[in-house]
C-alpha cells in the first residue's frame, strides 16, 4: 500500500461494513459526446473521496454509474470483492443523497427516514428504534412528526442524510448535497457531515464543483476536467503540488496567479520579467504560477517584477491587492492593516521555491525550478 492510501486508511475511521470501492476504466457517452473518459478510482474502506470539477465535466454521470442509475459503456465497478457493474441499484448496497432532497412530501420526517426499512419489511419496533438512532445522528430527533414542507432547507437535507444512514450501506454517494443551502448553513452542515462520516466510517464519494468543500471534506480529491481525471491526491498534495495548469487554477481562492511567458535558455521571460531557472532548460511557451498568499507587495524594483495597483479590498481578515503588469492581472493577499493607493507603482515579490512553471500549450507542470537570485 502506498503512503497516500495508508494515510487515508488511518484518517478514515473505517466502520465494520465499510467496503473498498474500485472503479476501473469507466467510459460513458451520450450520443456522440464522450462525458466520462477512462475513469479509474480506488477508494479505500471508510475513505471520504471528493469528485471535484467544473459544471458539465461528468461528475454526476460518474456518480450515477457507481450508483447503478446510469449504465456504463465500458469499465467495471467493484464494491468490496463483488462486481456490481451490472447489478440493479437497489441491490448495490449504496445510498445516494441528491442535491434536491427528494423527500416524500406526504410522509412525516419519521416516515421518510424509515422508508428504506419499511420497503425491506423490517418490523415496526425495530424500525422505530433505527429511525430514532439515525435522526439523532443528524440532530433531528425532536422533529420526527413534521412534514417536509414544515422544515428548512438544512433540516430537509438532514432528513435525506438520515434516510441514507438508516440503510447502513457499504457506501454513501452524495451529489452536491449542500448546494441548495445558504452560505452560513452550508459551512455548518459541512462540518456536521465531516463529523458524521468520520463517526460512521462509511466509504463516501461526494461530488461538488466547490473547491473549498473538496479541500475541507476530503481525505482525497479526484479532480475531473472534460471527463478526464486530472489528479488524485490529498487536499494538501493537490494544493501544494498541482500536476497541471488546470488543477493549479482550480484549487484555491482567489486562484493561483498565472503569468504567460517563454523559457529561453535558462531564464523565464515575460513583459518586464526575467527570472533565472535551475534544472534542465528548453525553449517553450511557459506559464509562471504563484499563489496570492505566497506573494507580497513591496516597493518598485524590490520584487521579481513591477506592476501598478488596480484595487485594494479589505475583506476583514486581509487586504486583497489586485495589480496589473502589462496584460497580466495579479492578486496578492496582504495583512488587514495594509494600505496602498490605487494606481501606485509597486513591486511583486514571492519566494521562488513557491513558484511553479507549466507548459502553456499542453498544461503539465514543468520539471524546472526558479532560481533564487537574478
Ligand atoms: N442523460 C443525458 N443525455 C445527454 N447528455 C447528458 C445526459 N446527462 C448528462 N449529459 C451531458 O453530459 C455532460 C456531463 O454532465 P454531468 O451532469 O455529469 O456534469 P456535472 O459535472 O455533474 O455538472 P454540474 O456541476 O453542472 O452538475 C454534460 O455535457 C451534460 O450535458
Ligand atoms: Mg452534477
Amino acid at each position: 500500500m502506498n503512503t497516500q492510501a495508508q494515510a487515508v486508511e488511518e484518517a478514515g475511521n473505517s466502520g465494520e461494513g465499510a467496503k473498498r470501492l474500485t472503479v476501473r476504466n469507466l467510459n460513458k457517452s451520450f450520443g456522440s459526446v464522450h462525458v466520462v473518459k477512462d475513469l479509474s478510482l480506488d477508494i479505500n474502506p471508510g475513505e471520504f473521496l471528493v469528485l471535484l470539477g467544473p459544471s458539465g465535466c461528468g461528475k454526476t454521470t460518474a456518480l450515477r454509474m457507481i450508483a447503478g442509475l446510469e449504465e456504463t459503456d465500458t469499465g467495471s465497478i467493484h464494491l468490496g470483492d463483488t462486481d456490481v457493474t451490472r447489478t440493479l441499484p437497489k441491490y448495490r448496497d449504496v445510498a445516494m443523497v441528491f442535491q434536491s432532497y427528494a423527500l416524500y412530501p406526504h410522509k412525516t420526517v419519521a416516515q421518510n427516514i424509515g422508508f428504506p426499512l419499511k420497503v425491506r419489511g423490517v418490523d415496526d419496533a425495530e424500525r422505530d428504534a433505527a429511525v430514532r438512532d439515525a435522526a439523532a445522528q443528524v440532530h433531528m430527533e425532536t422533529l420526527l412528526d413534521r412534514f417536509p414542507r414544515q422544515l428548512s432547507g438544512g433540516q430537509r437535507q438532514r432528513v435525506a442524510l438520515a434516510r441514507a444512514i438508516i440503510r447502513r450501506p457499504s457506501a454513501f454517494l452524495m451529489d452536491e448535497p449542500l448546494s441548495n443551502l445558504d452560505a452560513k448553513l452550508r459551512g455548518f452542515m459541512r462540518a456536521e457531515l465531516k463529523h458524521m462520516q468520520h463517526d460512521l466510517g462509511v466509504t463516501t464519494v461526494y461530488v461538488t464543483h466547490d473547491q473549498i468543500e473538496a479541500m475541507t471534506l476530503a481525505h482525497r480529491v479526484a479532480i475531473l476536467d472534460h471527463g478526464v481525471l486530472q489528479q488524485l491526491g490529498t487536499p494538501r498534495e493537490v494544493y501544494n503540488n498541482p500536476a497541471n495548469l488546470f488543477v493549479a487554477g482550480f484549487m484555491g481562492s482567489p486562484p493561483m496567479n498565472f503569468v504567460e511567458g517563454k523559457i529561453e535558455g535558462n531564464r523565464f521571460r515575460s513583459e518586464g520579467i526575467d527570472i533565472p531557472l535551475t534544472g534542465n532548460t528548453q525553449t517553450a511557451d511557459a506559464t509562471l504560477g504563484f499563489r496570492p498568499e505566497d506573494a507580497e507587495v513591496v516597493a518598485p524594483g524590490q520584487g521579481q517584477f513591477d506592476g501598478q495597483v488596480y484595487t485594494a479590498e479589505l475583506t476583514g481578515e486581509q487586504t486583497l491587492v489586485t495589480l496589473r503588469n502589462g496584460e497580466n492581472t495579479i492578486t496578492i493577499k496582504m495583512p488587514k492593516d495594509f494600505e496602498v493607493d490605487i494606481d501606485s507603482p509597486v513591486g511583486i515579490r514571492f519566494p521562488v521555491e513557491q513558484g511553479f512553471l507549466f507548459d502553456t500549450r499542453s498544461g503539465p507542470r514543468l520539471d524546472m525550478a526558479l532560481a533564487a537570485s537574478a
